[in-house]
């Protein structure tokens, strides 16, 4: 019997913003292979009976080298198991789900891709910050603030100092204090705002609301925790929901 690793797609946190096809396989796993970014809530939908192998990552290094994830997902493929492979977010953002793919392809074991909302979707959707907004924003980059040297970020600032594109910074905590001053460099504006949201979409979620010149100070009083994400342009003077939190400020609700 041949078995399937479906790359699945776990959204960022709320259970409920699963696809009705991760539901769906998640509830019937028989083996789960996981990331520490799949929420407990999202766990929670697996069976009983459901053989959870945890291979959660830490920021910048794997629990579980990813060599060793490829090998496993590819010896329960071989034998004959039906595998849901969780990852946080969307499988294809950020995610080494075509890292995977591209194993389970080369060793003949048959997967598939179910997406999942990325955290940015997530993010922007629980601030209430448009991602994109006609006259403020034509367009949204998603980078990554981690680089896998772990030397110095060392984008084309030029590239991405357009004050009509959104930025979204995926691990970006650590390197937020060399992109605010790339990005000024390349001539962003300081007033640029920024927004950080710390466990979006979960009940732990909170958002900072800075600004470029301000985000390296701000970062070190605030003390986001993981996983954060960084959203970078005018769109987020258009945030939505009124009780969130600001620096120093608790939320309203
Ligand atoms: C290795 S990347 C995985 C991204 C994932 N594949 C996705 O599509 O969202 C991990 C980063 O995603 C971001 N992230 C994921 N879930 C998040 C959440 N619930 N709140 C804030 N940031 C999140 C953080 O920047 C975190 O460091």
């Amino acid at each position: 019997m041949t078995g399937k690793i479906y790359l699945v797609g776990a959204g960022p946190g709320d259970p409920e913003l699963l696809t009705l096809k991760a539901a769906r396989l998640i509830a019937a796993a028989e083996v789960a292979v996981f990331d520490r970014l799949v929420a407990d809530a999202v766990l929670d939908l697996l069976p009983p009976a459901c053989l959870r192998i945890d291979v959660g990552k830490e920021t910048g290094r794997h629990c579980v080298p990813q060599d060793e994830i490829n090998a496993i997902l590819v010896n329960l493929g071989l034998a004959g198991h039906r595998v849901v492979r969780l990852k946080g977010g969307d499988p294809f953002i950020f995610g080494r789900g075509g890292e995977e793919a591209e194993v389970l392809a080369a060793a003949g074991v048959a997967f598939e891709i179910v997406p999942g909302i990325t955290a940015a979707a997530g993010c922007a959707a629980a601030a209430g910050i448009p991602l994109t907004h006609r006259g403020v924003a034509q367009g949204l980059r998603l980078l990554t603030g981690h680089r896998q040297d772990d030397g110095e970020l060392d984008f084309d600032w030029h590239r991405l100092a357009d004050p009509t594109c959104t930025l979204v910074v995926y691990m970006g905590v650590a390197s937020a204090e060399r992109l605010a001053g790339g990005l000024r460099g390349a001539g962003l504006s300081g007033e640029t705002p920024v927004a950080i949201i710390e466990r979006g979409t979960t009940p732990d979620q909170r958002t900072l609301f800075s600004s470029l010149a301000d985000l390296a100070a701000d970062m070190v009083r605030w003390q986001p925790k993981p996983p954060s994400l960084l959203i970078i342009g005018a769109v987020v003077n258009h945030a939505l929901t009124p009780h969130m939190d600001h620096v120093g400020r608790e939320a309203a609700q």
